[in-house]
């Protein structure tokens, strides 16, 4: 079973997301696996009251706000994003990093919102091109986890991490199997400390940057690779059918 995630990020209005649910057709094998979409905000209704959805393809949050409510102009709540019908939401998208200067304080916050709403939270980390460089990818990466894991609810809390190496985002650029499978390495071996072996074999690890039909069976052979989050292709319902119905 593998996790394949999609997200549109500031795509899909809703009426593109009606026409692309009515164009998805699951092939034999996306069965096996757990299925989720992230729209915009303001499609999230769209798509969890549409018809045509195939009931197997979850639906998520791109970001939420930490508080429950009040004057936070422009910001969605986790029991918003829950009512308009996520069960998960994206906290800490590089995007939200670097373009709009998210810090690893206010992703724990938003893990926490989302926590209390019982939404599950998909950690996203990743280095960028000149930490990778310097030789800081490990301790990019579990400074961003390790404050996502001090807010967690417990062992029990359901959770994903996502990989995404930031130089591979819409670039085209893809990390190996290798550079995926050591970074999860790393990230299982801290989730192994902190919540135990359980519960580090059973939280998803997703790759992300550039996943396409061509390359996500091989990324997610990776050892380590539980699943993958795909933006740029996931816009088209062909391609995100095709990835979807990857095994691993
Ligand atoms: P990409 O985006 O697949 O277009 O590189 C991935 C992501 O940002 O989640």
């Amino acid at each position: 079973m593998a996790v394949i995630a999609g997200n549109w990020k500031m795509h899909m209005g809703v009426a593109d997301t009606r026409a692309f649910f009515a164009a998805l057709t699951l092939q034999e094998g996306a069965g096996g696996n757990e299925l989720l979409i992230f729209p915009p905000a303001v499609s999230l209704g769209a798509a969890a009251t549409c018809p045509e959805r195939d009931p197997r393809i979850q639906l998520g949050a791109q970001n939420i706000h930490w508080q429950d409510g009040g004057a936070f102009t422009g910001e969605t709540s986790a029991a918003m994003a829950c009512e308009a019908g996520a069960s998960h939401v994206l906290v800490g998208h590089s995007e939200r990093r670097h373009v709009f200067g998210e810090t690893n304080e206010e992703v724990a916050l938003k893990v926490a919102a989302g926590c209390r709403h019982g939404l599950v939270p998909v950690v996203c980390v990743g280095e960028t091109l000149s930490e990778r460089q310097d030789g800081r990818v490990d301790e990019v990466i579990l400074a961003q986890l390790d404050a996502a894991l001090e807010v967690l609810d417990g062992d029990d809390q359901r959770f994903m991490v996502a990989y995404e190496p930031v130089w591979a985002i819409g670039t085209g650029e893809t990390a190996t199997p290798d550079d995926a499978a050591n970074a999860h390495r790393t990230l299982r071996t801290r989730l192994e400390a902190v919540l135990g072996i359980a519960a580090a074999v059973r939280t998803p690890i997703l790759y992300g940057g550039s996943v396409k039909p061509a390359n996500a069976a091989e990324l997610l052979s990776a050892s380590e690779v539980d699943g993958v989050l795909v933006g740029g292709a996931s816009l088209d319902p062909q391609s995100f059918a095709e990835i979807a119905a990857t095994g691993r």
